[in-house]
């Protein structure tokens, strides 16, 4: 029987892809078998969540954090990411914007120019933005934000007084979009690990245990159950 689809159109998701390692030691594979599998995942549900009319979609990577990981690795995960980089022209017959969030500065120099120009072609879509977080951290996207603001009140374009909740919004890598409306978590952990900690104020945590090789459109359409039957309340009453 064919399933209904879930009610997603104009959902903001965070998925926090997390169990690749783990999902590798349980093959006996090594730790990049799992990255490669889950890379494939990201793909299959970047796509689904286009399908679903999600209005943005934030995938977290690599985090600023996992630098500390051995250099092989961290070498699988860029080569996967620079793959990525080049397949990524596919998105060119769907309707999906793509966006960069995270600090590129440590990315090889062909991976940034490549990712300008995913970013600069795919500014005319006007469906889904798919946001991959690369080498991204949420402490490092405030500290930025502050940075942008602070020099702008130093070059004399706004005052103190105007560094308000929605300056800094708008000073985020993810200026514009939706804050998500839930994150989510597989893998069984209960944390966010530095994913979007100024967006993240209002979204519902929701965590699975399968591992993110192992997840499924189907898991997905379980997840906006889940935020569904969720009571979101924003201070109020
Ligand atoms: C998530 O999977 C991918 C990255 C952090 C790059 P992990 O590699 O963290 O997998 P586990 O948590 O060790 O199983
Ligand atoms: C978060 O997962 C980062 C990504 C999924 C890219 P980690 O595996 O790095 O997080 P911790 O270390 O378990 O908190
Ligand atoms: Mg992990």
């Amino acid at each position: 029987m064919a399933q209904e689809k879930p009610a997603a159109e104009g959902l903001s998701i965070g998925i926090i892809m997390d169990g690749n390692g783990r999902w590798a030691k349980q093959r006996g594979l090594p730790r990049t078998a799992g990255h490669t599998k889950g890379a494939q995942v990201f793909h299959d549900i970047s796509l689904y969540c286009n399908e679903l009319g999600v209005s943005s979609v934030y995938f977290y990577a690599f985090s600023t954090e996992n630098w500390i990981r051995p250099a092989e690795e961290i070498s699988g995960i860029m080569r996967l990411f620079g793959e990525y980089l080049i397949k990524a022209l596919d998105y060119e017959k769907d309707n999906i914007r793509l966006k960069f969030l995270g600090d590129r500065a440590r990315l090889p120099k062909e991976y940034q120019v490549r990712m300008d120009d995913l970013e600069t072609r795919s500014a005319v879509k006007t469906g889904m933005t798919l946001n991959i977080c690369m080498n991204y951290g949420g402490r490092d996207e405030i500290a930025h934000a502050a940075r942008t603001l602070a020099q702008k009140v130093k070059d004399g374009q706004i005052s103190p007084e105007e560094i308000t909740v929605e300056a800094m919004a708008g000073a985020m890598y993810s200026a514009g979009q939706k804050d998500p409306d839930f994150i989510l978590r597989p893998s069984g952990e209960k944390r966010l690990s530095n994913f979007m900690l100024w967006q993240a104020a209002y979204s519902e945590l929701i965590e699975m245990d399968k591992l993110w090789p192992d997840f499924t459109r189907a898991d997905l359409d379980a997840a906006i159950a889940e935020f569904h039957r969720r009571s979101r309340r924003f201070g109020g009453v």
